[in-house]
């Protein structure tokens, strides 16, 4: 089975529908934080009606160690495992990504899952929700590194969540105004940027198909 992003169709009526964003967590470890930020970030958009937003907890899809033999940027995905991540992720117009910072950088479950795909991902947008010691900075840089690869389109504002000042005792999620505000702002980029390129008929869940 094959991945492709057709070309623009000239000419093309901006989508009328809504673009779809999938907020992901980023962390499958037992007892984490990812799913408190993760729906606290769904609740804030959820009054929006701009886009759609859904929570993708990549735990749901069990993936193993990235085991295609062909480079994702083939499109020649083997497994029903990768089938099953491809389609979800290709569903979407544009991502949230929710990560913590494992030692001075993204988790390798999160790593793991983007590199399982590409077609999936490329030409689209993504904002980012870090946190950690110091609001999970350095995660969020590496993953712009990351997905600037696979020409996922970096939005400007990140927001950063720190254990000191959004959980109580470094435990129990409890966030301030401030993070609130910078959601609100990185999901305006978001859908903006998301829906301009729509418009231009350039990226969009409607254009990744599979052979
Ligand atoms: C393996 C590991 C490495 C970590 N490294 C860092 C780090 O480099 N910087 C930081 O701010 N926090 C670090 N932490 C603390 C995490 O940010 C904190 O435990 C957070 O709750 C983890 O997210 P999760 O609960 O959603 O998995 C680390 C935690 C783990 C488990």
């Amino acid at each position: 089975m094959r991945s492709t992003i057709q070309p623009p169709i000239t000419g093309q009526t901006a989508p009328a529908s809504r673009p779809k964003v999938a907020i992901i967590v980023g962390s499958t470890r037992p007892g984490r934080k990812a799913e408190a930020v993760a729906t606290w970030v769904h609740t804030l958009a959820a009054h929006r009606d701009d886009a759609t937003f859904e929570v993708v907890d990549i735990a749901d899809y069990a993936l193993p160690h990235l085991d295609e033999p062909v480079p994702p940027r083939a499109g020649h995905y083997s497994h029903p495992h990768t089938h099953a991540w491809a389609q979800k992720i290709g569903s979407y117009d544009a991502y949230v990504f929710v990560t913590p910072e494992y030692n001075a950088s993204v988790p390798g479950a999160l790593k793991n899952a983007i590199d399982f795909l590409y077609a999936e991902w490329n030409g689209k947008a993504a904002g980012f929700v870090g946190y950690g010691i110091q609001g999970g900075i350095r995660a969020v840089e590496h993953l712009r590194q990351i997905l600037g690869d696979l020409e996922v389109a970096p939005m400007p504002t990140t927001v950063a969540l720190t254990l000191a000042d959004d959980f109580q005792d470094h435990v129990h999620f409890t966030p301030g105004a401030v993070p609130a505000e910078n959601v609100a702002l990185m999901l305006d980029e978001l859908v903006a940027r998301t829906a301009r390129s729509r418009a231009a008929g350039r990226v969009g869940a409607d254009l990744v198909g599979h052979e």
